[in-house]
């Protein structure tokens, strides 16, 4: 990454009493000088914390390409976005801070840490709106139609049992005008080569996709290792 992003924002202990040894949070900036106030826990799954990947994507989200206050431009105001394998939660207020109307998803145990983090940064959605929900892949997504503008979705690329219901929950939220944004870490370590190729494979008999340039994305926020793809249902 072209920025140390562990040390760009401080890790702090929290002083609100019982939640004190259980938290730390996470100071993502804005390109208005506001700050995400991130809390991930101390134990836990990887949901728990906030990836690499999903700041990359959360900073994407304000690139000129979206969010262009001296051109007037704002292309996530009243969208609807969905978010899935959310975690802590950064990509999704990211885009309700925006002005999007914001879904975030994840497992059942994942819903407090959700809760806590928009309440947490809830002054900050001034147009938008967001709300955490449980949507485990591969299940019914009836409750999440009509199909949502976009589909945001960091680092959930990991393993091999979610690859097939992680496709299977695009394919049913997506429409023919959803963008699916995709980020992930490429790694080399265990069985994660494998988990790529059978995702994207998978992936490409229904959906086309296209790999978006570093120099496209936030100049600082980046990083070789990460990957940002929009996707799209083949027409
Ligand atoms: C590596 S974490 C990424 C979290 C967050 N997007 C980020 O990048 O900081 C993967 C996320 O996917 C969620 N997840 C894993 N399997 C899932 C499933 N079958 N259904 C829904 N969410 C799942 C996990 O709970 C976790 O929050």
């Amino acid at each position: 990454m072209s920025h140390d992003i562990t040390s760009a924002n401080k890790m702090a202990a929290l002083s609100d009493g019982k939640e004190e040894a259980r938290y730390f949070v996470r100071v993502i900036e804005k390109n208005d000088g506001s700050c995400l106030h991130m809390k991930q826990c101390s134990e836990g799954d990887v949901g728990c914390v906030v990836w690499d990947a999903a700041i990359v994507l959360a900073k994407y989200l304000e690139t000129k390409a979206f969010w262009d206050p001296d051109a007037g431009t704002n292309l996530w105001s009243g969208k609807t976005v969905l978010e899935l394998g959310a975690g802590t939660g950064v990509v999704g207020l990211m885009a309700a801070t925006l002005g999007a109307n914001v879904t975030v998803t994840d497992l059942e145990e994942l819903q407090h840490l959700l809760h806590v983090n928009i309440r947490d940064n809830q002054c900050l959605v001034r147009h938008g709106s967001i709300v955490p929900k449980v949507l485990k892949w591969g299940e019914d997504v009836t409750e999440f139609l009509p199909h949502p503008d976009f589909i945001l979705m960091a680092d959930c690329i990991y393993y091999e049992q979610s690859v097939e219901p992680l496709v299977k929950t695009l394919r049913d939220l997506a429409g023919p005008d959803t963008s699916v944004i995709c980020s992930y870490e490429q790694r080399t370590t265990g069985h994660n080569a494998e988990v790529e190729k059978k995702f994207f494979q998978l992936l490409l008999q229904d959906f086309q996709s296209k790999e978006i340039p570093l120099e496209q994305q936030d100049p600082e926020f980046s990083s070789p290792d990460i990957h940002i793809l929009h996707i799209r249902l083949r027409a």
